[in-house]
This record gives structure tokens, C-alpha cells and sequence, in this order.
């Protein structure tokens, strides 16, 4: 394994296409409402969010969340902490939680718990990739780009030891190799 240039999991092209096709449904879906806030959770999704956001056809603004998801390593402890909270009033807004990848399940849990609690109008949830196997709590992802096996991913903002972030493309890494 080559830590400088991972193995192509999902290209690209595969990446913009897919990007492309789920800003036309979130504007489809959000045609009649002129208040859709796109809440990216940091750090990994800002790529995806930076992607999505300019491909929307209709109003939006961008609000950033962080969260604390993880013990220590790759291993997940199933416990969230919020780092650092949005800065507008969320109330009677439609939102848009943006993630870089569902893991278990339990940072978008505690988020659409953590956001709904401010009465928004709405909240809605898109994810780049979820690892369908690891999931340890039932959560719906409304726009979802790819479903991924159990491999660690990096590239397109996610990271591994905070390498690799800005790869354009979803290459595996095999921690152990490192
Ligand atoms: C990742 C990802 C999610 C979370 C998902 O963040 O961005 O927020 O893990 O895991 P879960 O479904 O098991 O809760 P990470 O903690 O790696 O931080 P980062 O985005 O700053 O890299």
C-alpha cells in the first residue's frame, strides 16, 4: 500500500456526477422554500458541502457544526460532544445537515435530535458515503451519494490522521499498513 496515493474506491467523475444528481433532487425538493440552511459538520464534509451548495438552484446559506465523534484512533466510542455550534437562529428554517460519511450512525443521531430541539421547520440529512455494515443506530440519510463497505476512506474530506483530505477522489487506506 501506497500511503501518497491511495486506491481509487470512487472516482471523480463518479464523485461530480453523483453530487450533481443529488443538489437537482435537494432543489426539487426544496423549490417552494426560500430558507434552506446547509449545516456542514466539521471537518470532513466541507468539500462535499463546498460541491453540493454551488450545484443547488435555489436560495441557501451556510451554517458550520463540530462535533467530537470518536474516542481515541479509528475506533468509535458512540459518544458525541458538540465542539462548536451553529451561528444563525435555525428556527422555522429547513435544514440540511451535511455529512462526509455515516459511520455508526450516532453523530447524525444526536444531530437531528441536537438541531430539531431549536424548531426548525424541517430537517433533512445528505451524506456522501455511509458505511451501511457499521451501523449501530437506525438513522435516515435523505440524500445519500454511495454506499461503502467496511474500508477506511479518505479523500474528498475525509481524512486518516489528517492526511489525505484534499484527494478529489475516495481512495481506501488500510491503517494497519501505516
Ligand atoms: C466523521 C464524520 C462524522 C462521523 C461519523 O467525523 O465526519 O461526523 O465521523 O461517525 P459515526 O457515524 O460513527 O458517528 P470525524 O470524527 O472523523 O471527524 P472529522 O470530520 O473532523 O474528520
Amino acid at each position: 500500500m501506497n500511503i501518497e496515493s491511495p486506491e481509487v474506491l470512487i472516482s471523480e467523475d463518479d464523485i461530480q456526477a453523483r453530487v450533481l444528481e443529488l443538489a437537482e433532487k435537494i432543489s426539487a425538493d426544496h423549490e417552494d422554500s426560500s430558507n434552506l440552511v446547509m449545516i456542514g459538520v466539521l471537518k470532513g464534509s466541507f468539500i462535499f458541502l463546498a460541491d453540493l451548495s454551488r450545484r443547488l438552484s435555489i436560495p441557501r446559506t451556510i451554517e458550520f457544526i463540530a462535533v467530537s465523534s470518536y474516542g481515541n484512533g479509528s475506533v468509535s466510542s458512540g459518544a458525541v460532544r458538540l465542539v462548536m455550534d451553529v451561528r444563525s437562529n435555525i428556527e422555522g428554517k429547513h435544514v440540511l445537515i451535511v455529512e462526509d460519511i455515516v459511520d455508526t450512525g450516532h453523530t447524525l443521531k444526536y444531530l437531528i435530535s441536537m438541531l430539531k430541539s431549536h424548531r426548525p421547520a424541517s430537517v433533512k440529512t445528505a451524506a456522501l458515503v455511509r458505511k451501511a455494515e457499521s451501523a449501530e443506530v437506525d438513522v435516515t440519510i435523505d440524500y445519500l451519494g454511495f454506499d461503502i463497505g467496511e474500508e477506511w476512506v479518505v479523500g474528498y474530506g475525509l481524512d486518516y490522521g489528517e492526511q489525505h483530505r484534499t484527494l478529489p477522489y475516495i481512495g481506501v487506506v488500510k491503517p494497519s499498513d501505516t
